[in-house]
């Protein structure tokens, strides 16, 4: 375990905000979180866990004790006819996991090459792109209950996944520390192959029996040109989770723009929020330091030193601009501290 005071976050999140925290704390082991539990400030909301930072926005110093989770083993749990049951430690980054299965031919987790972050992270959204979600891989989650502080497990089934969603954004929040996550990756994998232009990138490539490397390979590709690379400008990908909508309020947006895109989630309607972004005047608007990025504006950069409460103000901007425009509240999918 390593301890620091007055510690900066400016490398340790992908806005690159310069901020401090109070305390900060490296977790090498997983024991080591036993005798930590009773030593930070649980209940008083002066305790965060930090993984990649690139799901975050720090909008002001940290006044309490931040765990980083450092450990990181891979370990085969167990393996039977068709599947493989691969242990991830939360330090893992997660990027490498993607890695590792995709070279041993293992499918599941190939279209989401490339999401930046660590694997303690990836349960509470649900990450997804690309087709695939973590719930379709996911047998089990590890986590600390900050209530009782057990180790516990919980099955896929009970993590109540839904789009950019689960228990631990819940009934479980701020109540918990995930310390692994169990994945079932297949031994026969099927590429995914129905998101946007996957299948039009590999055919240009000349690839017409893509392999599930081709098509992790082809998506790396695709988001290289769509999204900023944040060690170059700030930013932590889509900063709001694109509206669900009922039929009615569609059907009033189409009168209007009868090319409005659209996927069909269950009898709701999801609606790209970079559409209703673009529709507002906004893509690739930029006041100061701040912008919408040209090629996506669901994603807000920081091109300089902005601070984290510049950048709120300005996702402020987009989600009235959006809300007077179109009747509807964007919500943010950047977690806002
Ligand atoms: P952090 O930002 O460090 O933390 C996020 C939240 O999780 C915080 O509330 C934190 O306290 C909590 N947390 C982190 N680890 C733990 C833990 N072990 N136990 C308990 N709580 C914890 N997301 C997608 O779903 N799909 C994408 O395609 C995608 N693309 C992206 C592209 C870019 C360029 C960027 C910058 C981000 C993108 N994201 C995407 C968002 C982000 O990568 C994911 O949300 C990722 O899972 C965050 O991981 P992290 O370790 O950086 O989490
Ligand atoms: N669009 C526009 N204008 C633009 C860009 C996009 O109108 O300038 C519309 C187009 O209709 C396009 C649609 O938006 O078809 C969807 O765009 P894109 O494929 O880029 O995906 P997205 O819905 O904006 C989501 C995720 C991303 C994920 C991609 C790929 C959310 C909030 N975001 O973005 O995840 O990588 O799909 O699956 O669901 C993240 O969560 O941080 C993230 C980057």
């Amino acid at each position: 375990m390593k301890i620091f005071e007055n510690y900066s976050l400016a490398e340790l999140n992908t806005f690159h905000i310069d901020v401090r925290s109070n305390k900060f704390i490296v977790v090498e082991k997983v024991d080591e979180l036993d005798n930590l539990i009773d030593f930070v400030e649980l209940s008083s909301g002066k305790f965060l866990i930090l993984g990649g930072g690139s799901n975050i926005l720090f909008t002001k110093d940290f006044d309490g004790t931040i765990l980083h989770l450092s450990f990181n083993q891979l370990s085969e749990l167990k393996s039977d006819d068709r599947f493989v049951y691969i242990k991830a430690e939360a330090g893992v980054v997660w990027d490498e996991l993607v890695k590792y299965s995709v070279d041993k031919n293992l499918g599941g987790i190939e279209n989401l090459a490339m999401i930046p972050g660590t694997v303690g992270a990836a349960p509470i959204q649900n990450i997804g792109a690309y087709g695939q979600e973590l719930k379709d891989s996911l047998f089990e989650v590890e986590y600390i209950d900050l209530t009782d502080k057990k180790i516990k497990t919980i099955s896929n089934e009970k993590c109540e996944f839904g789009y950019r969603d689960s228990i631990f954004k819940k009934s479980l929040r701020d109540k918990f520390i995930i310390t692994s996550v169990i994945l079932r990756l297949s031994k026969n994998p099927v590429p995914v192959l129905n998101y946007g232009n996957v299948s039009n990138e590999l055919s240009k490539s000349g690839i017409d029996k893509p392999t599930i490397k081709d098509v992790s390979n082809i998506i790396r590709k695709i988001r290289t040109e769509k999204l900023p690379d944040p060690n170059q400008i700030g930013n932590a990908g889509s900063f709001f989770k694109n509206p669900i909508i009922d039929e009615n309020k569609f059907e009033s947006i189409k009168e209007k723009y009868p090319d409005v895109p659209s996927f069909r989630q269950e009898n709701k309607i999801k609606i790209p929020a970079a559409w209703l972004i673009e529709k507002s005047g906004l893509k690739g608007y930029k006041k100061g330091n701040i912008g919408t990025y040209p090629n996506q504006p669901l994603v807000i950069v920081n091109y300089g030193k902005a601070s984290g409460k510049e950048i709120l103000e300005f996702a402020q901007l987009i989600q009235s601009t959006v809300f007077e425009k179109f009747q509807i509240q964007l919500e943010p999918e950047v977690n806002i501290i």
